[in-house]
């Protein structure tokens, strides 16, 4: 099979599409879509060890990614997390979800791992209608999710995004019942001083500036918010049960992922990247 590989640590120009043994095991597929996720362009770099030291790291040479559409050999469409990396033209599944045939390629991939992020980071928030709820990267795959989904329930949304919504100055800004925050470094402070006091609720869940969160115990108990991560009870099946609409961005080619790498790590990007084999 092809897939695009990398055998060091760097910039976008390290992935090279390359002839590979194929995968073997029970769900076999042949891909019809991959999903591309900011964290990837982390994990490339090398930067995967310093900011998520809880996962085990690629060892090298490797194929990035963790999501794929694909048909398996009794001709389901299937999703899912694929056992060997996601960047090639087949993969194995260990727990395929079967697709209904009304959801495309794009929408299942904009639903799995981003969509099961930005459903478990909203039950964590606890939204009653008329709260405010900061987003930021509100443009993002997750980012569009949580605003639908906080809309759903009621909330006034605001969108933190450097291609529109209010920007990253809130000078002025009135308090924040919500902030998902997915930014860290000075944003991530800034909104967590943002909460309302003895109110607020901040869910953590990335750091897409290169810096975690800096928040102390004594800044938690000294505004009386919480501050918390993603809870694991969120089903990809869920999530393809609430009817949302993602917003579908740029699709690539296989020979195409550096690019779409280098696009989200200048930040161009809108919704959910995908490729096709
Ligand atoms: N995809 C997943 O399954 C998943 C799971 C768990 C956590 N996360 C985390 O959730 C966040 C959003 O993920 P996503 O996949 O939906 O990506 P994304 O939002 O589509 O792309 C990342 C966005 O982060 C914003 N950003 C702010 N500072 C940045 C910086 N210094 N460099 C690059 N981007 C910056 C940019 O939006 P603006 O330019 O509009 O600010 C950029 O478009 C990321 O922090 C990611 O690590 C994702």
């Amino acid at each position: 099979m092809k897939a695009v590989r990398f055998h060091e640590f760097g910039g976008p120009e390290v992935l090279k599409v390359e002839e590979v043994e194929d995968p073997v095991g029970d769900t076999l597929v042949d891909v019809t879509a991959i999903g591309l996720n900011y964290g990837e362009t982390v994990i490339r770099r090398g930067k995967g060890k310093e900011l998520f030291p809880w996962y085990p790291g690629p060892s090298l040479p490797a194929i990035l990614g963790s999501e794929v559409v694909g048909t398996t050999r009794d001709g389901r469409r299937v999703m899912g997390v694929p056992r060997d990396g996601a960047y090639a033209t087949k993969a194995v599944i260990e727990h395929p979800i079967e697709l209904p045939d009304d959801v495309s390629d794009h929408e299942a991939l904009a639903l799995l791992l981003q969509g099961t992020t930005a459903v478990a980071a909203t039950k964590a928030a606890r939204i009653q209608p008329g709260d405010r709820v900061l987003v930021e990267a509100a443009n993002g795959g997750v980012g569009t999710l949580l605003v639908q989904l906080a809309e759903r329930q009621g909330a006034t949304v605001l969108k933190a995004s450097s291609k529109g919504g209010i920007g990253y100055d809130w000078d002025g800004l009135e308090p924040v019942d919500v902030v998902f925050e997915s930014i860290g470094g000075q944003v991530g402070r800034n909104a967590f001083e943002l909460l309302k006091d003895g109110v607020g609720r901040m869910v953590v869940f990335g750091y897409a500036s290169g810096e975690p969160l800096d928040v102390t115990a004594s800044d938690i108990f000294r505004k009386g918010v919480a501050v918390m991560g993603l809870p694991q009870n969120t089903t990809p099946e869920e999530v393809l049960g609430l009817n949302l609409e993602p917003v579908l961005g740029d699709v690539y080619r296989l020979d195409e992922i550096a690019s779409a790498h280098k696009a989200l790590e200048a930040r161009t990007t809108r919704g959910k990247l995908i490729a096709r084999p």
